[in-house]
């Protein structure tokens, strides 16, 4: 078993932002989410996290070692995917992974061509191994990508917004792929789409402007709010009188009718019940703290 312990971190931009503010976490294998909208914090926590920057203060070990001080270890283990993974030189997939392999000190030769077609294979991508990364459309960037994050053995995963600008089928297939890998070892995802922590991540936690505000199982936040979510169809213009009587969570127009969604631990006058699901944890947690 992996751990990764996040211990009262903090983070100060040179410009004096404080893009994280307190973080403590205990991550250990399996799926992780870390969802959150734009301009949470999640990048800054990634790159935190993978030693691309120091903390101001605070700690972070992964598996007892503090990976602050000694950023050897965590890079050794690491497969990460950052979310900008920039530009691609003009070499083909294969050649690519093998320069890549090298780097992350698979110095084998045969070991090497034995990962590489492996992890291609996985991806699906050993067809294309003689073309340039650079022609690759998003979706299979993004799978090379994984197999760049995976060559190495790594013991811990992190993949950034992984699934922005996937096609609903090639994310699907992404997040499979991610979820097979992740009962071995720690893979973290941060995402601001809801839907991709739901179905995959066995523990979650939503941030904002640099705070965690809810950390657990997305099964248990979920019934957490068991009759507590509750809606009513509206006239547009008595929204306001019912944002300031009660939370209004989320509002969606149905055939021209407003329809509002609101957390209230008892039943409001002429709402019904609704099932609550992980959006209403999202957007509960989110108006509390905005
Ligand atoms: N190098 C930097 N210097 C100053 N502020 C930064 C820097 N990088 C990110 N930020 C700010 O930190 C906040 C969090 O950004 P980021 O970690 O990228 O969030 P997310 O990945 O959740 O969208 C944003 O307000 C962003 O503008
Ligand atoms: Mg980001």
């Amino acid at each position: 078993m992996n751990t990764l312990k996040i211990n009262n971190l903090n983070l100060i931009y040179k410009n004096g932002y404080n893009a994280i503010n307190g973080i403590s976490l205990e991550i250990k294998n399996g799926m992780f989410g870390l969802l959150g909208p734009n301009g949470a914090g999640k990048s800054s926590l990634m790159k935190t996290i993978v030693g691309l920057q120091k903390p101001t203060s605070g700690s972070i070990e992964f598996n007892d070692i503090d990976v602050v001080q000694d950023t050897d270890y965590i890079k050794k283990n690491l497969g990460f995917l950052p979310q900008d993974f920039g530009v691609y030189p003009k070499v083909n997939a294969y050649d690519l992974l093998n320069h890549i392999a090298i780097l992350k000190g698979v110095n084998n030769k045969v070991e090497r061509q034995k990962q590489i077609q492996y992890l291609l294979e996985k991806v699906n991508l050993w067809n294309f191994r003689d073309k340039e990364v650079h022609t690759f459309s998003g979706g299979m960037k993004q799978r090379f990508g994984v197999a760049q994050a995976l060559l190495g053995d790594p013991k811990i995963i992190i993949v950034d917004e992984p699934t922005a600008g996937l096609d609903p089928e090639e994310r699907n297939r992404f997040n499979t792929l991610l979820s097979d890998i992740s009962s071995e070892v720690v893979v973290i995802l941060s995402t601001h789409l809801v839907e991709d922590v739901k179905n995959l991540c066995s523990e979650m936690t939503i941030m904002n402007k640099g705070r965690i505000l809810k950390t657990g199982k997305p099964k248990e936040l979920i019934e957490d709010l068991e009759g507590k979510i509750w809606s009513k169809f509206i006239d547009s213009d008595e929204l306001e009188i019912y944002q300031s009587n009660l939370k209004v969570i989320s509002q969606q127009l149905i055939e021209r009718q407003l329809q509002i969604t609101v957390f209230s631990p008892t039943q409001p006058e002429g709402f019904s019940p609704v099932e609550p699901i992980l959006e209403h944890v999202y957007f509960n947690v989110l108006s509390q703290n905005s």
